[in-house]
C-alpha cells in the first residue's frame, strides 16, 4: 500500500462526515443532473452484471454512503459493502447492507466472489496500488466472474496526480491524493493478468473523456 493511500484513508478516517454531506449537499443543488447520474450508474450496474448467476456474491470496495451497494442488493445479489473510514461504515450499514472494515491493499479476502465493484476507488491508487488490486481481485473471483472498476483519465488532466482539496460543494478542508491513469497504462497493467477486458468505455465531464471504465472478467 502506497504512503499516497495510506495518507488518504487517514483524510477520510477524520472527514468521511463531511465527505457524506457533501456528497447529499451536491446532488441537492443539481437534483436533475444527480438523478441522470444516478440512473446512469444503475444500468451500466445492471447491464455488467446481468451474466452472474442468480444471488451471486458480489464484493464493493470503498462503498462510501453505501448507495452503489444497496442497487446492486436490489438486484438479488448477494453483497458485502466495504469501506475503512468508520463513518463510511455505519453509513453503508444504515442502508440495511452488510458491511465490513476492509483495506484492499492490505486485506485477504475471506471468500471468492462472482463480482467485485470498486468505483472511484483507484482515483486514490499509485500505479503499484493498481497493480497490486487488479491481480488480488483476479485471484479472489470466482471462474468468469467480473472485476469493475473506474479511473479518472489522464488524457483529461494536465498532471499524473495531485493532491487536492476542492473548490466548492466538495470542500473538505484537507487535500487528497488524486492519480490519473491512462488507458494505455492500465491495458497494460492488465495485460499482466490473465483477466480479459468484457467491456471498456469513456464517460463524464463535457467531452465524455473523463473516466475510464473496465468490466474485467476472469
Ligand atoms: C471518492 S470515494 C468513492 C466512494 C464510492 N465508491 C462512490 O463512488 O461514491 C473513494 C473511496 O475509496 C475508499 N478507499 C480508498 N482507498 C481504499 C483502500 N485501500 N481500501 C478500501 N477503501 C479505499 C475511500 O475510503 C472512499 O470510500
Amino acid at each position: 500500500m502506497s504512503i499516497e493511500n495510506k495518507k488518504t484513508l487517514d483524510v477520510y478516517q477524520d472527514t468521511a462526515h463531511l465527505y457524506l454531506e457533501n456528497t447529499i449537499e451536491h446532488d441537492r443543488l443539481d437534483p436533475e443532473k444527480a438523478k441522470k447520474k444516478r440512473e446512469a450508474l444503475d444500468e451500466f450496474i445492471r447491464i455488467s452484471f446481468s451474466s452472474l448467476p442468480e444471488n451471486a456474491k458480489v464484493f464493493e470496495i470503498g462503498s462510501a454512503d453505501g448507495v452503489n451497494a444497496k442497487y446492486i442488493e436490489s438486484l438479488g445479489y448477494d453483497v458485502t459493502a466495504s469501506d475503512i473510514a468508520d463513518d463510511f461504515i455505519k453509513a453503508t450499514r444504515s442502508q440495511g447492507v452488510k458491511t465490513i472494515k476492509f483495506n484492499a491493499l492490505e486485506d485477504d479476502f475471506v471468500e471468492k466472489y462472482f463480482a467485485i465493484f470498486c468505483w472511484r476507488v483507484f482515483v486514490h491508487f499509485t500505479e503499484e496500488d493498481a497493480k497490486k488490486l487488479i491481480s488480488k481481485a483476479y485471484q479472489n473471483l470466482e471462474e468468469n466472474g467480473i472485476f469493475v472498476f473506474n479511473a479518472i483519465n489522464r488524457e483529461a488532466k494536465e498532471v499524473d496526480s495531485e493532491w487536492v482539496d476542492f473548490p466548492g460543494e466538495y470542500h473538505m478542508g484537507v487535500e487528497r491524493y488524486y492519480n490519473y491513469f491512462t488507458q494505455d497504462k492500465l491495458d497494460e497493467i492488465i495485460g499482466q493478468t490473465p483477466f480479459q477486458i468484457q467491456s471498456f468505455h469513456k464517460e463524464g465531464g463535457k467531452e465524455k473523456n473523463k473516466w475510464l471504465v473496465y468490466v474485467l472478467k476472469k
